[in-house]
């Protein structure tokens, strides 16, 4: 079939790339053109495990092309997914100008019957305005559907999560938009068994935000035993172990630390709250889900000032800032929170992450970077775990003793054993 994507950003690329894997004749589209013009010459725009390696053979084969043009992702394409971002602002609201600025230009040059299909993150009831937009600017006579096709893929796993989906849920109100979208994964569904959920728009499009706010809610709640946990000096990692044994709760997202960041779940939990606002629902369990998620970073610094009898004049080793392992995603990364707030309390801060460190000297300009987490332990008083890279268990406790300045290992990923001689 022919797809097209516009938005070539990790949903947008992971799509394109995918769908060119499995056989598809597939255009992605963005408006950066310096980001199209690396992906064009195999380069990744971010760090995605094998996508690279995908992206090139694809490009190879000729069946993915790009352009900045977003008006060719209209013609001619049985599908167009659209998968911009939808920041949101301040208050919660999600900022949906760059999907309406494509609706427009798609109602504009849609030469024949397609489905846009709506993949970015967005509040319910956006299919029908995009609906709205398309109809009043499409030509007479050409037909077009509009669904919801919500991506539930995570960074770092982003080519496991596409070709074999959790879940393909597609919401529309037309038989022949859904028979297109059926046809366009029947492969994924016979390859893997996964559940093709058909329904009507707006429980498609509650479906995303409902799922990454139930991620963030057991993430803040086990943080919230932790803290239980810590006052009474149980271990919090026994008691997410053994809640997870039971079916009903299930293990995972119940790693306790200094809580979840990145470009979805923060976002998501306010922007659903905010919709479910603007529907006369107040879903007060969010605003605790985000406030003990932000009260984590800074009771993290406050435990290191603490252990350390205050920061000023004292040299912290940050080993961590990308928003988890395996990227180099730093968009709302509890790491870069952290490392600013030690700078601001008065403390020197040498950070090292393997992916995430040339994008962070912008944030952190005031912190020294290191080429590995020995280096940047070197004369510390305290080492700051922020993100659960592998490389960071395998060093070995008596060579870090060797280098610091205090033997003060601050871990907010729960990564090292307490059991350990040298911690
Ligand atoms: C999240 C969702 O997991 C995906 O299903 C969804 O498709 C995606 O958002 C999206 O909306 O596009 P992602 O942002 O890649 O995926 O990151 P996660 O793996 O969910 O991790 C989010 C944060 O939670 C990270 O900072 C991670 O360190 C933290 N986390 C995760 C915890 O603190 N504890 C846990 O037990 C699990």
């Amino acid at each position: 079939m022919r797809v097209s994507v516009v938005g070539v950003g990790h949903v947008g690329l992971s799509t394109a790339v995918c769908f060119a894997y499995l056989g598809h004749e597939v255009l992605g589209v963005d408006e950066d053109a310096g980001k199209i013009a690396k992906i064009v010459q195999g380069e990744m725009p971010f760090v995605e495990a094998g996508l690279g390696e995908m992206l090139r053979e694809q490009l190879a084969q000729g069946r993915l092309r790009f352009s900045t043009d977003v008006a060719e992702a209209a013609r001619g394409q049985d599908v167009i997914f659209i998968c911009v971002g939808t920041p949101t602002e301040p208050s919660g609201k999600p900022d949906l100008s760059q999907v309406q600025r494509v609706a427009q230009t798609l109602a504009d040059a849609l030469d024949g019957y397609a489905v846009i299909a709506e993949k970015s993150t967005v509040p319910v009831g956006t299919g029908e305005a995009i609906r709205l937009i398309v109809a009043g600017g499409v030509r007479p006579g050409i037909d077009f559907d509009v669904a919801s096709n919500p991506e539930f893929l995570q960074e770092g796993h982003a080519i496991r999560d596409t070709l074999e989906p959790s879940r393909i849920v597609v919401g529309t109100s037309s038989e022949r938009g859904e028979s297109v979208l059926r046809e366009l994964y029947a492969p994924t569904v016979e390859a893997t068994g996964c559940r093709f959920i058909a329904t009507d728009i707006a429980p498609a499009e509650l479906v995303k935000h409902a799922s990454n706010a139930f991620l963030a809610t057991k993430i803040s709640f086990i943080n919230q035993v932790a803290e239980v946990c810590d006052a009474s000096g149980a271990d919090v990692g026994i008691v997410a172990q053994a809640m997870g044994l039971d079916g009903r709760i299930g293990p995972s997202f119940l790693r306790a630390g200094i809580g979840y960041g990145g470009a979805c779940l923060p976002k998501d939990v306010q922007a659903f709250q905010y919709t479910a606002s603007q529907l006369g629902v107040d879903f007060l369990l969010l605003s605790e889900v985000d406030r003990i998620n932000r009260k984590r970073r800074s009771d993290f610094v406050a435990k290191i000032r603490s252990v350390l009898g205050g920061l000023e004049g004292k040299r912290v080793a940050v080993w961590g800032l990308a928003f988890k392992p395996q990227t180099d995603d730093l968009r709302n990364a509890p790491g870069i929170e952290v490392a600013s707030q030690l700078l601001s309390g008065g403390a020197a801060v040498v950070a090292y992450d393997p992916e995430a460190s040339e994008e962070a000297k912008r944030s952190i300009p005031q912190a020294e970077f290191s080429s590995s987490p020995l280096e940047a332990a070197r004369g510390a008083d305290c080492v700051a775990i922020c993100t659960e890279w592998p490389e960071f268990a395998e060093v070995n406790l008596g060579d870090l003793r060797a280098v610091v300045t205090q033997a003060v290992v601050v871990d907010g990923r729960n990564m090292l054993d307490p059991r350990d001689p040298y911690t």
